[in-house]
């Protein structure tokens, strides 16, 4: 088989070049994997794919392209997306038997990472695109459709934000009143466990204008709510209005002027980025909302130098009593790895011992998995598959224990509630606290959009049920 790459002049014509839309002729159903840079790539994705002539659909068995935006962090993410596409084969054969074409693309970091391996193991793959390229993908189509097997993996000279079409308003209303919004993208910290840096590439930060430019189109569509991504987002770095070199806090007070946006998040931090003018703005900015994810990984100082994380436990702790210092109800949530290589049971007590002091009001945890090519896969003393279940059972519980306690203390306190959507059970609506939980209301108790003021009666397993206050 014949693998191309497509030439650096066949970028995917800009949007802007085109004046006339073709009707949306052409269904894709997307897939998206992994963290939230995915969903909002996905979202540009689709964005870029409909003045393609493509609209979105949720049927699969309909779809004239599928697309899987996948995940590379761990072994089970990565393996999930081959079991996909044996399905996709089948449905891939029906459509075929019925003269009607279904194209499948790979996209994201397993894209970016495995290359023209998915389409030695997965032949029924047409093209494979990696996160640097999206804003080619028209261009890739239009050969992928004359049959050509296309890899286009580079990580591209231009920018790709800047090729990448815009929504429309209406699709933008259609998505709600929270968005994220990348403001920053790679990694240059090189974590011995971790595949971002080789599938995302290095550090790069979003001009402020192009930022600021996204936001006002969120707020102006009804956005209230805007989550700022990078894979490293504190490390964010750009050239202001002013002339003066920005840090993350000065851009998010930039935002927080504009109107219609009333709340800010960001999501993820390295503590080794967390600089003085982020942590004030956690007290001095309203619209900031008193939430941090700050993934620590381990508690254990010799696992945190073997990991490549440039910070001692007692950094991190450190750093949390500023941040809390600043704004005392602000609630933290991190991530952890259990059996990293070397990993013994008094590192992992470390561990334990940190979360303690912390106390988390959520939280991700994981099993330590190798990944190809990075150091930590090829570090001797890997640890048994039994004992990383174990720890993990034991820190899960610990904080399982934690995030209800949270959630407990909120009962009986009146709180800010975003009103997001529509609920499950019918007569309901959802909102979003302050710190990231779902709040179930009565549907009357506002509208979408609005941010009310409601009294917490319940904490369930992973939601708060709330009165209008
Ligand atoms: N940039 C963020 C994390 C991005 S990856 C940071 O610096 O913390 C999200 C989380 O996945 C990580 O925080 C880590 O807990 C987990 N993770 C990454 N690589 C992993 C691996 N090889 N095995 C298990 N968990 C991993
Ligand atoms: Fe991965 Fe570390 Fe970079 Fe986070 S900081 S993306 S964990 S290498
Ligand atoms: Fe996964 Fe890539 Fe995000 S590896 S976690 S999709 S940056």
């Amino acid at each position: 088989m014949e693998l191309n790459t497509i030439e650096r002049d066949d970028i995917g014509a800009a949007a802007e070049d085109l004046v006339v839309l073709p009707a949306a002729t052409r269904k894709v159903f997307v897939k998206t994997y992994g963290c939230q840079m995915n969903v909002y790539d996905s979202q540009r994705m689709t964005d870029a794919l409909a003045i393609d002539g493509y609209a979105a659909t949720d049927a699969i068995g309909e779809a004239d392209l599928v697309l899987l935006n996948t995940c590379h962090i761990r072994e089970k993410a990565a393996e999930k997306v081959y079991s996909e596409l044996g399905r996709i084969r089948e449905l891939k054969a029906e459509r075929a038997k019925a003269g009607r074409e279904m194209l499948v693309g790979v996209a994201g970091c397993v894209a970016q990472a495995e290359g023209a391996e998915i389409i030695r193991r997965s032949p029924v793959v047409d093209l494979v695109i990696g996160p640097q390229t999206y804003h080619r993908l028209p261009g890739v189509l239009a050969k992928a459709r004359s049959g050509e097997k296309i890899v286009e993996t580079d990580y591209a000279v231009e920018d790709k934000f800047e090729h990448l079409p815009q929504p429309k308003r209406a699709e933008l209303i259609r998505r709600g009143v929270t968005a994220f919004l990348t403001v920053q993208e790679g990694c240059d910290k090189f974590c011995t466990f971790c595949v971002v840096p080789y599938t995302r590439g290095s550090e790069v930060s979003r001009p402020v204008a192009q930022i600021v430019a996204e936001a006002e189109r969120l707020a102006d569509a009804g956005v209230r709510e805007v989550t700022l991504l990078g894979q490293n987002v504190n490390a964010w770095h750009g050239r202001g209005e002013d002339s003066e070199e920005w840090g993350l806090g000065r851009l998010l007070f930039r935002l927080a002027e504009i109107p219609g946006l009333a709340r800010l998040r960001y999501t993820t931090s390295h503590p080794r980025d967390m600089d003085d003018e982020l942590i004030a703005a956690h007290r001095d900015l309203p619209a900031l909302m008193p939430y941090l994810h700050l993934p620590v990984q381990s508690g254990s100082d010799r696992i945190l130098k073997a990991m490549n994380r440039r910070h001692m436990a007692k950094d991190y702790l450190t750093l949390i009593d500023r941040v809390r210092a600043a704004r005392n109800d602000i609630a933290l949530s991190g991530d952890f790895i259990v059996g990293f290589p070397g990993e013994t049971e008094a590192d992992f007590e470390a561990t334990m011992q940190l979360v303690e002091d912390v106390n988390y009001a959520s939280a991700f945890s994981f099993k330590y998995s190798p990944r190809p090519g990075t150091p930590g896969a090829e570090m001797n003393d890997q640890v048994p598959e039994a004992v990383k279940d174990e720890r993990l059972q034991r820190l899960q519980a610990l904080l399982l224990k934690q995030q209800q306690h949270f959630g407990a203390s909120l009962v009986g306190r009146t709180i800010d509630t975003l009103v997001e959507k529509p609920g499950r059970q019918a007569g309901q609506k959802v909102g979003r606290s302050p710190w990231l939980q779902p709040v179930i209301v009565d549907e009357k108790a506002g509208e979408i959009g609005d941010i009310i003021q409601v009294r917490i009666t319940k904490a369930g397993y992973n939601s708060l049920f709330a009165e209008l206050a």
